[in-house]
């Protein structure tokens, strides 16, 4: 299997690309804007390629361009800045037959875009896979599998948490602005009573037992949850919760810069860069990546957990753990959520084999 890997020398895109080319599944093919950083990539894999990677450098508003990559292509992974030009994307892949996987945030504009193309991958017998990676990507997942273990759930609630060395890890500004334009955006949904609900008041203190006590954590809506009902339908109550960045960043630097973003759209450049400095300066200085699901139902109650030491990792290794079920399992044409997509056992045992810590303890009911 052939996979293209689109924003290749982002920050996700390496990580994607390494555990391809470590030969974890199928053959890369790096994909960028800029022939240079390509090469430089290219050489930083060599030692540990299986095979050196191709490049083709594409130009997102020619098509032509698109096309001429996507033929040499199975599977396009989607890892670029934002879904700004998706669509352009999209119909390269539908013209070239090429499936496609996106890692992007789940924004209302992708939503809606992606929507509107359902019927169209299904008649062109298109498999798109969308809101892949860690989250999203993997929480539905988890509950998924934790309600093959523990059938009936009527309460689900995922926590995450995650830091990044910010200096270290620098994100484009294309990244950095599409994220604080989802953050401005941001739908603060959880399921009561069989009930979607927003609220600013949706928080819940968790401790990740990480060490690093309870933490603030706030309802993030995402499409994967809400989509949870139809596999579980005993569901009553269910949420997202995201943890901050740090006291310095939830307290002031986030604040200061949602209401700049409300106040003064036009200077929304000037806000991500700010926002930027505060990440770097303030921001944590190790790394990690944690999601912890706690659940309940019919028959007992359930608590899963996984954690990866490095977060690009963590957002790479369950889009090679999905690549490999869609390899090695007849082609779903179709609109997919990665979470919904995999089969959860075998999605787990693979991030467990991959190195991702794993603990699950039941509590049946007597
Ligand atoms: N689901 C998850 O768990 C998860 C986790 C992390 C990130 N993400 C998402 O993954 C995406 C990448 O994030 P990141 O942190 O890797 O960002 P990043 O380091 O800033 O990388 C962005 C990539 O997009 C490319 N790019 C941007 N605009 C482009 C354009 N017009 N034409 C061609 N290439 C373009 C960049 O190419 P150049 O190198 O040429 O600039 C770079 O390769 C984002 O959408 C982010 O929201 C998802």
């Amino acid at each position: 299997m052939k996979i293209g890997i689109l924003g290749a020398t982002g920050l996700a895109g390496k990580s994607i690309t390494r555990q391809v080319v470590a030969g974890k599944t199928g053959k890369a093919m790096l994909l960028g804007r800029n022939r240079a950083r390509l090469e430089l990539l290219r050489e930083e894999l060599l030692p540990e390629a299986a095979s050196l990677p191709d490049i083709a450098v594409i130009d997102l508003k020619k098509q032509e361009s698109l096309k001429r990559a996507f033929e040499k292509i199975d599977i396009l992974v989607i890892a670029v800045s934002s879904a700004e030009h998706l669509p352009a994307v999209v119909r390269a892949a539908l013209d070239t037959k090429t499936d496609c996987l996106d890692i992007l945030l789940c924004s209302k504009a992708k939503r809606d875009f992606l929507a509107s193309m359902r019927t169209m991958f299904e008649k062109l017998g298109l498999c798109y896979i969308t809101d892949g990676g860690y989250h999203p990507g993997v929480p539905a997942a988890m509950a998924r599998w934790a309600e093959t273990l523990c059938p009936g759930l009527r309460s689900v609630d995922i926590f995450g948490s995650f830091g990044l060395k910010w200096q270290k890890n620098s994100v484009t500004h294309e990244t950095l602005l599409d994220f604080m334009r989802e953050l401005k955006a941001m739908d603060m949904s959880v399921l009561q009573d069989r009930e979607w609900l927003s609220s600013w008041k949706h928080v819940k203190r968790f401790d990740f037992r990480d060490g690093r006590g309870k933490q603030d954590c706030a309802a993030m809506g995402m499409d994967e949850i809400q989509l949870l009902t139809g596999v579980i339908p005993t569901l009553k109550n269910a949420g997202f919760y995201i943890a901050g960045f740090g006291r310095p960043i939830d307290w002031a630097f986030m604040p200061l810069s949602l209401a700049a973003l409300h106040l003064f759209p036009k200077t929304e450049r000037h806000v991500a860069r700010f926002f930027r400095w505060g990440l770097e300066r303030f921001g944590p200085d190790t790394e990690w990546a944690i999601l912890h699901c706690t659940a309940q139902g019919d028959t007992g109650s359930i608590e899963i957990a996984a954690s990866y030491p490095d977060p690009y990792a963590f957002t790479a290794l369950p889009v090679i753990a999905c690549l490999k079920q869609y390899a090695d399992t007849p082609r779903r044409p179709g609109l997919w959520h990665q979470a919904l997509y995999v089969e959860p056992e075998r999605f787990w045992l693979d991030l467990q084999v991959m190195g991702v810590k794993i603990t699950c303890s039941t509590n049946p009911k007597a």
